[in-house]
């Protein structure tokens, strides 16, 4: 606490003391447009006070977090935590915007206090207050415009974070930014209340229901009573969420107690940010155990500070662009721990201490601290087990990837594992093709690909079941080329319901099967929950393997009126040692108030589908009276229905499997990635026409054959197979590769001739442009790229070379002090001056050679010139015999 508090008054103190006039509180907020701003005379107390509230309430987190685990327990809302562990930036975005929204909380009650009345948003505080409270908590560092390159690599390939994609707001789509708002928040305040915070407020004149009494009424379903989807396998639902996590991650408040009160969000029922418990109500199963269960709600973002905003938005911690960040990150720094920097191929780091035969897994996380292994087994630590945990200190058993989600379930592990090893499969055929492209290049082009396989495989093979191929038609006309006008960010709806309409789709089980297809005892079929965060089970039973063919061959589950959420996550979700399993129907339902999304009219209304007013009207549209009733019941009018489970009620439009209004979110979302992508796969420019061809027929039945021990696979994984002889072998022409031969650059250009190229070097050709790095150990003499005159029809300048770097003569500490530096061609070697130097022994060995082969010579030439006298005795007397 003492550390953070510090930092906290250390910074506030850095911008106070860069203040142009004058370093105290009060001038810097004096407020100069002359207008009385009631905030303006308690910003400085106000700050203080917010900068020790947020501080202390993130040491209590991390000390009752560390106590918890020191007693072996994990909850679920500590799982729950751990799936949305969120980057450096993106935590100190989050806590800027924690600071400002509670100094301006702090500020409207300081208010009131004094006036008794409660100040409208605009009128609290002067533009002034509001730009340097972000100046001082943070949050204007956090709001500046990024600045984008112009070089040829800023066109060729996408940056990590997402920025400057589009040029002219080079935020949209990119990492950390606050969601997009298709329609305006209605919180249950001016500032950012939750809906349902006042469980006595009315909306059109009804209050809203506990949400987990709507997941126990309407979710609700036996795990054995589910349907299956006659069409679709699982890997089509696994796919939704393979996606989801490509383009959606909202933080939550790191701190798990209350700011003002300090109270723990896990055992309060009193709702005080970032506590927002769940009711659990008297009719539950559950009433008699807890009576309300964790949620903490969403960070907030900085945008809250914009003068013309002011209000509560929540962030996506990811970029919002198809392109496969859950694989590379959303981070510069994540992407860099990432990659295998020692390899020349451009690869991605593989697990050095497991491997699933000749194939890889992802690396392990490291343990930053002490703490129980989240992903390891949990019933009893077994005495195999703790064996493990010893052998792996500083690791746990949770994978590490591009997104902290992916240890969540088997599906997605298996799902990371598979194009972590496709990136490494393409950069070494790339390498094959392109000797000459770098480690940078090889890394990037593989990334490019893997962004297109994920927007090809979503658009044309995911998007047209789930939205039926009418609506596909109707909503997602054929490309036209990029439009920079479209922000292709995720709309706050999309991220908090529409795109969780899959929840409902989710098996109860997790089938494992073995070669053949078969059941195995050693890796048996398992209940949702005994999935979730058990990586080791990867490792320990039999690799990705049995998980991938299961997704393969099982079906999905269909959603009916009757059969919405199964029990395995509604009743299990993060069922851990101990504490109260979630409800992933109450999570979303919950969720979406925090959000302040509009209730499930006002969205029909903006995708210009007809309003229900009354249970019946609501029965025609779900043609579904008994569950229209239920709603009715519960909600008091169609209007309040939470968007998430009232666009999960409706039935599916023809060959799809969403209703009309989930078809117009998801398509309307979809639509805005496609065509705000500067990046798009089908962009002129992007790729070259013959590359776009062989891309387009991408396989993912390839990519498992070509990354898993997976030899029989069916032509399209997303439809239903019904039995393992309908699979075709890996070798089937239906199987088709990706040939990348249309990758290979050309060895000249057509004005200038022969691409000029370097020894010990790499080269890439870029437009005209060839961009030139050294191999490591050698420096780049010249100019770093040549480009081609049109005019001269030369390149220009002379192409650079690489010379060898004397390590040894420039860096004299490369060397540890006893040992002597010797220089080789592109490195250099240490050696123990007392010993022959390993030059010196080269040079003896050298020397000595050639010693004895002269000598060998001499001796031969003696004897041929001057043979010995019995040589010449035998000679005469064979002479004559002959
Ligand atoms: C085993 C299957 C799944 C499990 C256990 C699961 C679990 C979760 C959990 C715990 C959350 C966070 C809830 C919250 O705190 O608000 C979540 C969010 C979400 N899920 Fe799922 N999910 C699954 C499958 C899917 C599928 C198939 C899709 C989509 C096709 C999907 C889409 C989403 C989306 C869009 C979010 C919001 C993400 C965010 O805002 O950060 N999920 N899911």
């Amino acid at each position: 606490m003492d550390a953070a508090f510090t930092v906290s008054l250390l910074g506030l103190a850095l911008v106070l003391l860069s203040c142009p006039d004058d370093a105290s509180l009060n001038r810097v907020f004096a407020n100069t447009s002359g207008a009385v701003y009631p905030g303006s005379g308690f910003v400085e107390e106000a700050l203080q006070r917010a900068i020790e509230l947020t501080d202390a309430a993130y040491a209590r987190t991390s000390e009752r977090v560390k106590k918890s685990v020191s007693e072996g327990a994990l909850r679920p809302s500590d799982l729950l935590a751990q799936f949305k562990q969120t980057e450096a930036k993106t935590s100190a975005q989050i806590r800027a915007a924690e600071l400002l929204d509670n100094t301006v909380e702090l500020i409207r009650e300081m208010v009131y206090t004094h006036t008794m009345v409660q100040p409208d948003h605009q009128a609290l505080l002067s533009e002034r207050d509001m730009e340097n409270l972000q100046q001082v908590t943070g949050c204007s560092a956090e709001l500046q415009r990024p600045s984008c390159d112009t070089d040829c690599l800023s066109e060729r390939y996408r940056s990590i974070t997402g920025e400057c994609n589009n040029r002219h707001n080079p935020r949209w789509g990119a990492a950390n930014i606050p969601y997009s708002r298709w329609l305006p928040a209605e919180y249950e305040d001016l500032w950012g209340m939750p809906r349902g915070w006042d469980p006595q407020h009315t909306y059109h004149n009804a209050s809203l229901p506990p949400v987990r009494l709507v997941s126990q009424e309407v979710l609700f379903t036996h795990n054995d009573n589910i349907s299956l989807d006659s069409t679709l396998s699982h890997l089509l639902v696994e796919w939704g969420q393979w996606i989801d996590h490509d383009v959606v991650l909202t933080p939550q408040s790191p701190s798990r107690s209350s700011f003002r009160t300090g109270a723990d969000c896990t055992h309060t029922c009193s709702r005080d940010t970032p506590c927002f418990p769940i009711q659990i109500p008297l009719s539950d199963p559950r009433s008699g155990f807890q009576s309300c269960m964790p949620f903490f709600r969403s960070a907030p973002s900085c945008v809250a500070g914009v003068p013309t905003h002011r209000r509560r938005e929540q962030l996506n911690a990811i970029t919002s662009f198809v392109d496969a960040s859950m694989v590379y990150g959303s981070s510069t720094s994540l992407a860099s721990t990432l990659r295998n920097r020692s390899s020349p191929l451009g690869l991605m780091t593989l697990n050095s201490q497991h491997s699933d035969r000749d194939l890889a897994y992802m690396p392990y996380l490291p343990r930053r601290q002490a703490h129980l292994d989240p992903c390891g087994p949990r019933s009893s630590l077994t005495s195999r087990a703790s064996e493990k945990s010893r052998q792996q200190e500083n690791t746990t058993s949770c994978f590490q990837a591009g997104d902290s989600r992916a240890n969540e379930h088997l599906g997605m592990i298996a799902l990371h594992t598979l194009f972590l090893r496709e990136h490494n499969r393409l950069v070494k055929e790339l390498h094959l093709i392109n000797p000459r492209w770098s480690p940078d290049t090889l890394y990037q082009e593989a990334r490019k690909i893997m962004g297109a396989v994920h927007q090809i495989l979503t658009w044309e093979h995911y998007l047209p079941r789930v939205l039926g191929e009418g609506a596909m038609s109707r909503l997602m006309p054929p490309y036209e080329g990029y439009d920079p006008e479209v922000d292709p960010s995720i709309a706050n709806v999309f991220a908090a319901a529409a795109f969780r309409f899959a929840h409902v789709t989710v098996q109860p089980v997790v089938t494992r099967l073995g070669p053949g297809y078969t059941t195995n005892s050693q890796h048996p079929q398992l209940p949702l929950h005994h999935s979730l965060f058990a990586s080791w089970r990867v490792v320990q039973e039999g690799g990705i393997d049995p998980v991938l063919r299961g997704l393969l061959l099982s079906p999905a589950k269909l959603q009916t009126p009757g059969q919405m959420m199964v029990e395995e996550l509604t009743e299990r979700l993060f069922q851990a040692q101990g504490g109260m399993p979630l409800d992933l129907g109450a999570l979303n339902l919950q969720r979406g108030r925090d959000h302040g999304l509009p209730g499930y009219g006002s969205w029909r209304r903006s995708c210009s589908l007809s309003v229900p007013n009354t249970t019946s009207e609501l029965a025609e549209i779900l043609t579904n009276f008994t569950l229209a009733h239920k709603l009715q019941l519960l909600y008091g009018t169609p209007h309040n229905i939470d968007v998430w489970v009232g666009a999960i009620s409706e039935p599916a439009l023809p060959g799809g499997r969403v209703g009309p209004l989930l078809s117009c979110l998801l398509a309307r979302q979809f639509r805005a990635l496609r065509d705000g992508d500067r990046f798009w796969w089908e962009r002129e420019g992007v790729f070259t026409g013959p590359q776009r061809r062989h891309l387009h027929g991408v396989s993912l039945s390839r990519i498992i054959c070509d990354n898993s021990h997976i030899t029989h696979v069916p032509a399209d994984p997303f439809s239903r197979t019904e039995r393992p002889e309908d699979m075709l072998p890996c070798s089937h022409p239906l199987i088709s590769h990706l040939d990348l031969r249309p990758w290979k650059e050309p060895d000249s250009y057509p004005d200038c001739g022969l691409i000029p190229r370097v020894q010990s070097g790499y080269s890439l050709l870029c437009d005209s442009v060839v961009l030139y790095q050294c191999h490591s150990g050698f420096e780049l003499l010249g100019s770093s790229s040549v480009s081609c005159d049109p005019n001269s029809r030369q390149w220009s300048p002379s192409a650079p070379t690489c010379q060898d770097i004397d390590e040894c003569k420039n860096l004299t500490s490369v060397c540890p002090q006893h040992l002597e530096c010797f220089n080789t061609q592109g490195s250099f070697i240490c050696s123990e001056p007392s010993s022959p130097s390993v030059v010196s022994v080269v040079t003896a060995v050298v020397v000595v050679t050639g010693g004895v082969a002269a000598l060998l010579m001499i001796v031969f030439c003696y004897r041929r010139y001057f043979p010995k006298k019995e040589d010449l005795v035998n000679a005469e007397c064979c002479q004559g015999k002959s």
